[in-house]
């Protein structure tokens, strides 16, 4: 009787990891594995009361904690090149990748960033919010995201093991003083509201968290790129989405141009505010894209290339029915994008002077594993938001945040060229290095610093080692800004390794000119490259022109670019990049413009 009254009661407790019920906390019985005691990916096993194994097997390493390297391991230790001389290389000495883009070096260095990078990332995946260790479900269930790093077991006294012990900041005040916008700060890598704008629409078609089942749930059950952002997340989303007629989308013309249909011609659950009278709602993909001007531009551009890559595999393919020429056109899109995320987007994100080149038989005589799953540090490690401006220009109006959230009308009054031109020329935020956050997003962070205390992700330093980053020492290591330095001491009690993932990332001193530190990069990197290229359709057997169409269709996905996209999809051809124009760029222009007339 008394069991079942107290049961629940110790359930609470133990959630909240007050000691209760009987069970006395000593230290000596503190599951050891909250320690994070094994290094250099050893696995944690819990014995005894406070007895535990590190599993070394392929590691390289040896020893009680995994720290003790292999002959071999030593060597490779040795000649392995620091991440930040190899980005100071790819981002310096023009003069060398002059020579390098031109020839079979550019290849051969190609293939091996991709190698490397994508070497981080375990394939198949590992771990999940519920499982710290490896499981079938974990493995199966595939409405997790993954993790990279296990989840602190649930029974330590922090959410980061032991770090953090002498209390945590607040999520809000941390967000409050060291996140939030004071006055904007442009990208020096010249990065433009398109790119952020792709970024987030790109973005949003494999990070769809399922708040209703949980923080550690995704709805994108395609783990990578599948272009749901353009066809539902499901099967019956596309369906209303599809006119089942020559592989099309549903459309509505105005003025002539193609836009999305509204919710009264297809269908589909949007998310608008409850007030939108039904003809503004205009259907997409993806649930939210009537948010912004700049979802609804791409969103408009990818309807049009859908219907317009229909029309060429039709008079190619006469005797397809809908069916096939609708799958075959999503292939192709598919292609196209990865094509352009990795030339032009990565390309820009990354600031090299190599030029990066999407071929996928690179990878087809190594043993890397196609299949993707997507990561819950992968979806934290994406917010991107001080990219956000101030306020949005469009062809010389301005537009503050009340004006332009789930303004639908915007997209069709002035029309895709304006549009495309102008987020062309409007410069976006830095994303890292602090104060560069708008006050509209600032509870989007506090929320994600929220969420990775409650799934109990590991310490910024924990994921530096993991792809082999040295560990801060200081915070005053940590960032050359006085301020953060001395106000992060404070918040996390002088304990650098209580810094938490996020905060690491996005307060981290930024590389001389650029948008972002080196955790970012060397992060976000690996689980990008593993995303596309890991996709099927880069597989040796889907790769070739027969899934695509044949040659025609295959020689679009190899020849797409940002400009063809929005051009051949618009009657005038506006200035589109992924970075605003240069000063010698702009005079090019004008003097173009002036020949012309
Ligand atoms: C005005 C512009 C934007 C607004 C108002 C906005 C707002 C939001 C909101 C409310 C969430 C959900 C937060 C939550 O409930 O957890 C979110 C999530 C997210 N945002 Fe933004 N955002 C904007 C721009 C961007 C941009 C430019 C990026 C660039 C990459 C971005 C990336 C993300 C990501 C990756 C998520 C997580 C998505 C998920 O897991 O479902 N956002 N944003
Ligand atoms: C292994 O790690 C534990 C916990 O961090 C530590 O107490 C112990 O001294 C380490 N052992 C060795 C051999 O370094
Ligand atoms: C090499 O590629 C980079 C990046 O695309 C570019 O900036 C540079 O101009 C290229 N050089 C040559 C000679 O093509
Ligand atoms: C995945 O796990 C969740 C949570 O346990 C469960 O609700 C869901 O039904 C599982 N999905 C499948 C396909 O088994
Ligand atoms: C929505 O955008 C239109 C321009 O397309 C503008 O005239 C209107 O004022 C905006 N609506 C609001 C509520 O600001």
């Amino acid at each position: 009787m008394r069991f079942f009254a107290l049961g629940p009661v110790c359930v609470f407790f133990l959630l909240l990891w007050v000691p209760a019920c009987g069970e006395k906390v000593t230290s000596g019985s503190v599951n050891p594995c909250c320690y994070l005691p094994c290094q250099n990916q050893g696995v944690c096993v819990r014995y005894a009361e406070d007895k535990y194994e590190c599993d070394c097997i392929r590691t390289g390493f040896h020893g009680e904690n995994c720290t003790v390297p292999e002959f071999w391991t030593r060597v490779r230790l040795f000649l392995r090149p620091s991440p930040g001389a190899v980005h100071f290389i790819l981002t310096h000495f023009s003069w060398i990748w002059d020579i390098v883009n031109s020839t079979f070096m550019r290849d051969f260095l190609m293939r091996l960033v991709l190698t490397v990078r994508s070497n981080f990332i375990p394939s198949p995946p590992t771990y999940n919010s519920k499982y710290s260790y490896l499981s079938w479900e974990s493995y199966y269930n595939v409405s997790y995201y993954t993790r990279l790093l296990p989840p602190v077991p649930e029974d330590c006294p922090t959410p980061l093991g032991v770090r953090g012990g002498a209390g945590l900041p607040d999520p809000e005040l941390l967000v409050e003083k060291l996140f939030k916008r004071k006055t904007f700060r442009k990208d020096p890598q010249r990065c433009n509201l398109m790119f952020a704008f792709f970024a987030q629409h790109f973005t949003h078609q494999f990070f769809k968290t399922y708040n209703r089942m949980g923080p550690g749930f995704t709805k994108a059950l395609g783990h990578g790129v599948d272009a749901g952002h353009i066809y539902g997340d499901s099967l019956k989303r596309q369906l209303q989405l599809r006119l089942l007629k020559d592989g099309k989308l549903k459309y509505q013309l105005i003025n002539g141009e193609m836009y999305p249909p509204t919710t009264l011609e297809a269908p589909v659950k949007m998310n608008y505010p409850p007030n939108t009278p039904q003809n503004q709602q205009l259907a997409f993909g993806h649930e939210l894209f009537g948010l912004l001007p700049g979802l609804g531009m791409y969103g408009t551009i990818w309807l049009r290339e859908h219907n317009r890559v229909c029309d060429i595999l039709k008079t190619l393919h006469p005797h397809w029915d809908d069916e096939q020429l609708f799958q075959t056109t999503r292939f192709i899109i598919i292609g196209e994008t990865i094509r352009i995320v990795i030339e032009e987007y990565v390309q820009q994100l990354s600031g090299y002077h190599m030029k990066l080149k999407f071929d996928p038989t690179m990878l087809h005589n190594t043993d890397f594993q196609y299949g993707n799953r997507i990561a819950l540090e992968f979806d934290h490690l994406y917010h991107w938001h001080p990219l956000m401006p101030d306020a949005l220009n469009i062809d010389g109006d301005t537009f503050t945040y009340e004006q332009f959230i789930f303004n639908t009308s915007i997209l069709s009054h002035y029309g895709i060229e304006k549009l495309v031109e102008s987020f062309s020329r409007q410069p976006a935020g830095q994303i890292g290095g602090g104060y560069n956050l708008h006050a509209i997003v600032v509870h989007v962070a506090v929320k994600t610093i929220e969420v990775s205390r409650l799934l109990r992700v590991q310490p910024f330093n924990e994921y530096r080692k993991r792809f082999n980053l040295k560990p801060y020492t200081s915070f005053r290591e940590f960032s050359d800004d006085e301020e953060i330095a001395l106000q992060l001491e404070e918040f996390y009690h002088g304990d650098i390794n209580a810094l938490e993932f996020y905060p690491g990332l996005l307060l981290e001193k930024t590389r001389p000119g650029a948008i972002f530190g080196e955790s970012m990069v060397e992060m976000g990197a690996p689980f990008s490259l593993k995303g596309l290229l890991g996709n099927p359709i880069c597989s040796p057997t889907y790769w070739k022109p027969s899934t695509f169409g044949g040659k025609v269709g295959f020689d679009i996905v190899n020849s797409a670019t940002l400009k063809k996209l929005v051009c051949l999809n618009t009657k005038t051809c506006p200035y589109v990049a992924f970075r605003v124009p240069t000063q010698a760029e702009l005079e090019k222009e004008n003097r173009k413009r002036k020949d012309e007339l």
